[in-house]
């Protein structure tokens, strides 16, 4: 049905505004400030804790990347142990050496970190994916055994293999949702540590867009007691009956891993959005021993206040598992009271008031850091939909990280929830039904998109598909319509448009007439529009460059200009709205234009979060609470004085009034949907829109022309930082001229230096740059870069200088405030344990600690308690270790937790350390370079009234890993 994509086509603007705004207010953007918000004084908002029984699991991992080859066992034994739980081998075995794999950081993509090469997938962006290897040790409290615990990966793309000590824990088959693994049947408590591995495969496709590589959303470990709440099992689902009375049905999912069935009483509070409670009850259940059971029970809310999009006001249900320290636990769910309904006529209706959806579909992905986006990223990106008057998001083409919708209830989105695979075979119904437990208590979310533009979608099949998963979805949760984004076959008999509660046309808006006469009871919305091109800070085409106008020209043969789409929404109240493709600019899908283009055009805001004229376009089209005003293009072209220029001014006022240097040159009543354009010979000054609403002046936008570029500029989203160690913020890089204006032309290299916090990442924008996007360079791209930075820990300065062969350096500081890092699992550094100990027999005189070992030598191990023992004498305990390969590089230490007796400690046939006191105590000695095996020996005295003796482990470490 589709024209085919990529025979294309090419076939209008830019802008400032100015006037009264809003605290984060967008777009107050000065004729020679850089295009950008300015800077905050606030931190980020950190989201709050919802489930206290989980610390992250971010640091200490190793990550090895590409495939690590495992011969097949070689023999007999090898083979039967290899069938054995525990018994995997190679990178997957638990004494595998990983000491020289790379530390890295969860969020993790590592296809963020390839060159663009010609030869990998276009869709993915040109970056090589390949296979990737994770470790990492784990050390459990004593105090841990008889808890539940639990593994939980946020996302890991793509095809994923677990491992915990050497068993398979799970094999996961996509990269959007979580994973949840029960550890506590694998689980080892004390010095005997646990080994996660995960195997990555992603060479594995999804989606035609840039999927990144490997851990990219959060990892938890949850600690619960043995009776304790299910993960996603808690369902808040507030109702509103006849007489205008909400309720608060509660369903607790429970599980035990007890071995008798226990009681369980569940205590569910409501408190209001300033933390007051207003409701609470009880419920008993009984749980049975490693089965789930649930209690329920209902809340009364009388008349709450409700959540919307301009006044999102959230509520916390605390549900708790009463019981002492041990024994409780509890959830903390953000809910919502609001209704939601869709008309088949008139469009959405939040709380019985109508809300034309301007939406924006989404990939999660950014400059710098790919997929990787830590939550402040997020937040700062959502924060710029804000900004361009965006109130509604499609999770296109899968489940969100889950902070996505924590965000858009705070921030007040209304959300298309989708899921990945068409497909209602067990496996991929398991997906879905993930997504809705996950999901389902957010107020933001209000569809579930059940697929996106399937071939089957006109068929008897693909109706039968879409009944069995919208059945899915309603058995758990019955209170929102199912939707699917259909590209066509909508008028087939049997279509899928039949058995979903809301229509949704991804393009073929010219048909939204028909389909509603055919159908005159269905709901509908655009549930993908536009698909325009734009090169931000571009205003001509350049086919051999592959640079597209922001004149609002240029569409894919499917799509429409940003217009042109949103007026055939606009004019059609039985629309619901639309979701522009796309919010920002992402790797991969480079269309209209491929290699060497890396990346997409279609972003209202590029892959930086910069704006192109489409935000300008959008924020006069959709923003009612202010007036805003705008031009395109800049005002530098050198060169091209005299020459006729077109001008593009977007406003949501009444009238505009255009001014080239103080001289009127055009006049007319505002269209808010297409603007207003005019064409003037170029004149070097001042370009300026007035706009006007009853006569009176209430925006003002202006562009003066640059001079040579002189100095570069930073400005930061925020001035002040978290020292949390996961703040994290873009900071713009512009150059300025002498009079310190902003150079939209400039096109300079430029290198950064940090102190106080780490560059996650850079970009500039430019969907053809084959720029690396880490490390400490990044050229200017038509007048922009963006560097990304994370706060270290601790409170202190972040200090930030940019430089540019011949222009004035920059320099920043930022203050990092105090801040409690998140609960996280220490790391455990790379230690080989001595095993496989012998000892001499006692003897009366000192034995030579070099000596081979001879007769009367026996198996011994250490690490635990000595027995008495009267017999008096000297004796050797000697073991042999091949140390990990840092510590064969780097050296390290030779730990002895504890040593009874007088002695002395020997490597390889030299005395390191002496012992002289014979009570049990630590002993250490520095650790030599140097691989192969080594042999340790440890002399001890025994005296009749000490027995002699190792009753500690002993390792060696490495002292920074
Ligand atoms: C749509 C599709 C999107 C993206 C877009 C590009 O058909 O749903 O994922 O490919 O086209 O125009």
């Amino acid at each position: 049905m589709r024209i085919a994509r990529r025979t294309l086509l090419l076939g209008s603007a830019g802008t400032l505004l100015a006037g009264p705004l809003p605290a984060f207010a967008a777009a107050n953007r000065r004729a020679d400030g850089p295009p950008m918000p300015p800077p905050s004084d606030d931190l980020p908002q950190r989201l709050p804790v919802t489930d206290p029984s989980r610390t992250l699991l971010s640091h200490g991992w190793l990550f090895h990347d590409g495939e690590v080859e495992t011969p097949p066992p070689a023999d007999h034994e090898e083979t039967y142990m290899n069938a054995k739980a525990g018994g995997a081998r190679g990178p997957a075995a638990v004494d595998y050496d990983d000491s020289d794999w790379q530390p890295v950081q969860i969020p993790h993509d590592w296809a963020s970190f390839q060159p663009f090469v010609k030869t990998a997938n276009v869709s993915q962006g040109y970056r090589p994916r390949g296979i990737g290897w994770y470790r990492r040790t784990l050390r459990l409290d004593p105090a841990d055994n008889g808890k539940k615990l639990e593994l939980q990966f946020g996302a890991i793309a793509t095809n994923a293999t677990i491992w915990v000590n050497g068993s398979v824990v799970a094999h996961n088959f996509s990269g959007y949702n979580s994973i949840y693994v029960d550890l506590t049947p694998f689980a080892r408590y004390g010095d005997d540590l646990n080994v996660i591995v995960v195997r990555v495969d992603a060479t594995a496709m999804e989606g035609w867009w840039y999927e990144g590589a490997g851990m990219y959303r959060h990892v938890w470990l949850a600690r619960r007691p043995a009776v304790s709440i299910a993960t996603d099992g808690v369902h808040g689902d507030p109702r509103q009956d006849a007489s205008g009375q909400w309720r608060v049905p509660v369903t607790v999912t429970l599980e035990s891993i007890a071995d008798v069935a226990r009681p369980a009483t569940i205590e569910a509070r409501l408190l209001d959005p300033s933390g007051r409670e207003v409701a609470r009850g009880t419920a008993q259940a009984t749980v049975q021993p490693l089965t789930r059971g649930q209690a329920s029970l209902t809340l009364d809310a009388g008349t709450p206040q409700l959540w919307s999009v301009e006044r999102p006001q959230l509520y916390t249900l605390v549900t708790r598992l009463v019981g002492d320290t041990a024994t409780s636990d509890e959830r903390r769910t953000a809910i919502g009271f609001r209704t939601v309904r869709f008309d088949a006529n008139r469009g959405c209706f939040v709380n019985d008031r109508p809300v034309k959806l301007k939406g924006v579909c989404l990939h999660q992905d950014h400059a710098g850091v790919g997929v990787a986006i830590p939550d402040a990223l997020l937040e700062w990106r959502l924060q710029r939909m804000k900004d361009t008057g965006v109130n509604a998001i499609r999770c296109s083409h899968n489940a969100p990280a889950p902070e996505l919708l924590d965000y858009a209830d705070r921030m007040g989105f209304l959300v298309m929830n989708e899921n990945r695979q068409f497909n209602p075979a067990p496996e991929y119904l398991d997906q879905l039904e993930w997504l809705v437990r996950r999901d389902r208590n957010h107020p933001s979310v209000i569809l579930w998109s059940v697929f996106n533009e399937e071939p089957m979608q006109g068929t008897h099949a693909g109706v039968e598909m879409v009944r069995r998963m919208a059945a899915a979805v309603h058995a758990l949760d019955d209170s929102r319509p199912v939707t699917a984004a259909m590209n066509g076959l909508f008028y087939e008999p049997e279509n899928v448009s039949q058995v979903v509660g809301v229509m949704g046309f991804n393009y073929y808006q010219k048909e939204y007439d028909k389909f509603h006469a055919l159908n005159p009871t269905k709901p509908s919305t655009s549930s993908e529009d536009t698909s325009a091109f734009m090169t931000r800070g571009a205003f001509a085409n350049d086919k051999d460059a592959h640079v597209i106008s922001s004149y609002d020209t240029e569409a894919a043969p499917w799509g429409a200009t940003y217009r042109d789409g949103w007026k055939l929404i606009a004019d059609r109240p039985f629309v619901a709205g639309g979701f522009t493709w796309t919010g920002f600019d992402y790797h991969g899908e480079p269309t209209p234009y491929e290699w060497p283009t890396i990346a997409s055009f279609f972003g209202i805001l590029d892959l930086c979060g910069f704006a192109k004229t489409a935000y300008d376009i959008r924020r006069a089209q959709w923003i009612d609470d202010q007036p805003v005003v705008a031009i395109a293009p800049h005002w530098t072209w050198p060169g091209k004085e005299g020459q006729p220029t077109k001008l593009l001014v977007t406003s949501n006022a009444d009238r505009v009034v255009v001014r080239l240097n103080g001289k009127t040159v055009g006049e007319a009543a505002v269209d808010r949907i297409m603007g207003n354009e005019w064409t003037v010979p170029y004149a070097p000054g001042t370009i300026e829109a007035i706009a006007y609403r009853g006569g009176r002046e209430v925006a003002r936008a202006s562009h003066v022309t640059a001079g040579q570029p002189v100095a570069l500029r930073l400005t930061p989203a925020r001035r002040v930082m978290a020292g949390d160690g996961e703040d994290t913020q873009p900071i713009t890089i512009d150059a300025v001229d002498a009079q310190g204006r902003h150079v939209p032309t400039a096109n300079l290299a430029t290198s950064f230096t940090v102190t106080g916090a780490s560059i996650i990442g850079v970009g500039n924008g430019d969907p053809n740059s084959h720029e690396p996007e880490k490390g400490n360079a990044r050229s200017l791209f038509n007048g922009l870069a963006q560097i990304i930075v994370q706060a270290d820990t601790g409170r202190g300065r972040i200090a930030v200088r940019a430089t540019a062969p011949g222009l004035k350096p920059a320099t920043l500081t930022i203050d990092r405030l105090a801040a409690t890092p998140r609960g996280a699992e220490p790391i455990v550094r790379a230690t080989s344990q001595l095993t496989g100990w012998r000892r001499s027999p006692l003897t009366a005189d000192r034995p030579d600690p070099a000596a081979p070992e001879g007769k009367g030598w026996e198996r011994t191990s250490v690490g635990k308690p000595l027995a008495p023992d009267a017999a008096t004498g000297w004796r050797l305990y000697r073991a042999k270790v091949t140390p990990k390969k840092i510590i064969a590089t780097q050296g390290g230490t030779l730990r002895l937790d504890s040593v009874a007796g007088r002695g002395e400690l020997w490597i390889d046939g030299r005395r390191v350390a002496v012992k002289s006191n014979a009570a049990p105590a630590p002993l250490t000695a520095a650790w030599p370079t140097g691989a192969g095996e080594h042999v340790v020996t440890v002399l001890l005295e025994q005296t009749a009234a000490a027995p002699a003796g190792l009753p500690g482990m002993v390792v060696v470490e490495h002292s920074a890993r």
